[in-house]
């Protein structure tokens, strides 16, 4: 089922998500709906904030707007390492549509999770999909890209996006 998408400034985006404890039949949902909205909206990820559940659990596929879908479900993730050297590219939120900002993150990232079936994971992210599983983390602590930019490049941004 697809839920509706929540739009920033709705405060629902600035909560501190809480850890799933257990990966029950509303959570397996969730994760089916999580992917199902963001393959529709179209997007390569989407964090249970977004559809208004302050829950620790993202979805991302990067590469299926040119192939193949491989969605991956993450669950109370924990970036353990993060690269010296970062990147600088613009990135967009389904949460705020139709504004592009250029966002510096770490190139590289270790993150562990647990995926939908229990099982544990600990993997070196790189190239898009790092910055995409920072982007999505950033969401279970209440921030969104606006909270990563200059006071002056977010206010520029802010009042075009509200205008
Ligand atoms: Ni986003």
């Amino acid at each position: 089922m697809i839920r509706p998408i929540v739009l920033w400034p709705d405060p629902i985006l600035s909560q501190i998500c809480a850890p799933i404890e257990q990966i029950d039949a509303p959570v397996q949902q969730l994760a089916t709906d999580m992917l199902e909205t963001m393959y529709d909206a179209p997007g390569r990820g989407l964090a249970a904030p977004q559809v208004g559940v302050l829950l620790r659990m993202f979805v991302m596929d990067t590469a299926w707007k040119d192939g193949d879908r491989t969605p991956t479900v993450v669950i109370n993730p924990n970036i353990t390492d993060r690269s010296d050297q970062s990147v600088i590219g613009p990135e967009g939120c389904l949460s705020i549509p139709g504004v592009t900002a250029d966002v510096t993150r770490a190139a590289e990232i270790t993150m562990q999770w647990t995926g939908l079936d229990g099982s544990l994971f600990v993997e070196r992210l790189t190239g898009f999909t790092a910055i995409c599983a920072q982007h999505e983390f950033d969401h279970l602590e209440g921030r969104v890209t606006f909270d990563r930019l200059t006071s002056d490049v977010r206010s520029i941004l802010q009042a075009e996006y509200l205008a």
